[in-house]
């Protein structure tokens, strides 16, 4: 009998690929649920003028979580010039549908764990494991933009330093958004027995945004004295943690910063094929691989399934069942430690689906 109702969202390139790969996983460790497929990505733009259609949203709605793979965006001009001619000059804009959700669903926790398996040919160094904690709704990725800057916005004391002509993209940072996605990280740190927590900013530049942040982050670690709080500008992050990768436990920080961190992490330790994330709110989640739908080399049964897999171990964590989720990341562990599938950006030959039948017969019952 299914215990839980996960809305199953393949979307494009390898997306659906890493899904049905992760699928075997989740089949193979016992995982019961219903999985209700919705209709999201580029081919709906293509179709219907929006990649994430409102049946979408009410399946949502309707589900414990989302399980998403990947969709494809393209820059404005090209989103316009594939619009077929029937959907021009209605007023529709593309806006990307994953942006969407976290905003929709306030799924304000971006955490993309970033670890180091034995045995990984693509580790930087042994030993990494860091946790990132993006803040998921604000930030650089308000969706707040302009193409040209609104004449009443002249009027605001400061404006005038704007050119005029200028497109701008507006940065928004609150006290509760930061407040909730500090609470998050030094939870996590405090259940999970870490240490460190590193605020990474640009407080000395972004003095206004980043400045609020920082005061939340602070008065936040202070309800958890056990938990020491690192401070780091986000352009020496990037230096440190090529230098020495091992001073991180968890990294908290804003929007963009997160973004560009956890692609920087996943090249630590092996690369996007590695990275799994979850985007979590207060009483929903979607979770989904960090990587994107890859059009290089979709539909060739090579993209590496381990992120959406560890992806699947953290859903199975977030719904409750805690040792399914270990037993999961261990059989991962397993066949990457064995060393005997590799996919090919790890220097081997096997495919997804190889992949993924490999993880699933570790658990195989
Ligand atoms: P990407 O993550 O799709 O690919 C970056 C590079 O990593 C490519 O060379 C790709 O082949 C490789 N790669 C990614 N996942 C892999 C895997 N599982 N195994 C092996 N190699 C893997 O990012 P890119 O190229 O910047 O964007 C491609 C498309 O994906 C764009 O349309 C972009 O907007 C979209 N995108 C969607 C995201 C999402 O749905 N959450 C996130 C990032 C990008
Ligand atoms: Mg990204």
């Amino acid at each position: 009998m299914a215990r839980h109702k996960v809305a199953w969202l393949p979307g494009d390139g390898i997306g659906p690929e890493v899904l049905e790969a992760a699928r075997m996983v989740l089949d193979a460790s016992g995982f019961l649920s219903e999985y209700l497929a919705g209709d999201i990505g580029w081919r709906f733009w293509l179709k219907e003028g929006n990649p994430l259609p409102e049946r979408t949203i009410e399946l949502l709605r309707n589900t414990d979580c989302a399980f998403f793979g990947a969709v494809t965006s393209k820059p404005p001009t090209d989103a316009m010039r594939e619009l077929p001619p029937r959907l021009r000059g209605k007023g529709i804009r593309y806006s990307s549908a994953i942006i969407r959700i976290r905003q929709q669903f306030e799924l304000f926790t971006c955490l993309r764990p970033c670890k180091a398996f034995a045995g990984n040919p693509g580790n930087y160094r042994d030993g990494i494991d860091i946790a990132i904690f993006r803040e998921n709704t604000e930030g650089m990725y308000s969706g707040a933009e302009w193409d040209r800057v609104p004449p009443e916005f002249y009027t605001v004391r400061g404006m005038e330093r704007v050119a005029k002509g200028a497109a701008i993209s507006l940065r928004a940072i609150t006290r509760t958004a930061s407040n909730r996605i500090a609470g998050a990280a030094f939870d996590y740190a405090r259940k999970r027995g870490r240490g460190r927590v590193t605020a990474v900013h640009k407080a000395n530049v972004l003095r206004t945004t980043d400045g609020l942040f920082l005061d939340e982050v602070r008065r936040v670690a202070g309800e958890y004295g056990e938990i020491g709080l690192d401070e780091m500008h986000i352009d020496n992050a990037c230096l440190q943690l090529l230098r020495d990768p091992l001073q991180f436990d968890i990294i908290l920080t804003t929007n963009l910063f997160g973004d560009i961190l956890s692609d920087l992490c996943a090249g630590l330790v092996g690369g996007l094929g590695f990275a799994p994330s979850a985007n979590i709110g207060r009483d929903y989640a979607l979770f989904e691989p960090a990587h994107g739908s890859a059009p290089d080399i979709a539909g060739r049964d090579i993209a590496n399934p381990v992120a959406a897999i560890l992806s699947a171990a953290m859903m199975v964590d977030w719904l409750g069942e805690e040792g399914r989720a270990k037993r999961i990341e261990a059989a991962v562990a397993e066949v990457i430690g064995e060393g005997k599938v590799r996919t090919p950006d790890m220097g081997g030959k096997d495919g997804t689906s190889e992949m993924g039948r490999a993880v699933a017969s570790k658990l195989g019952r």
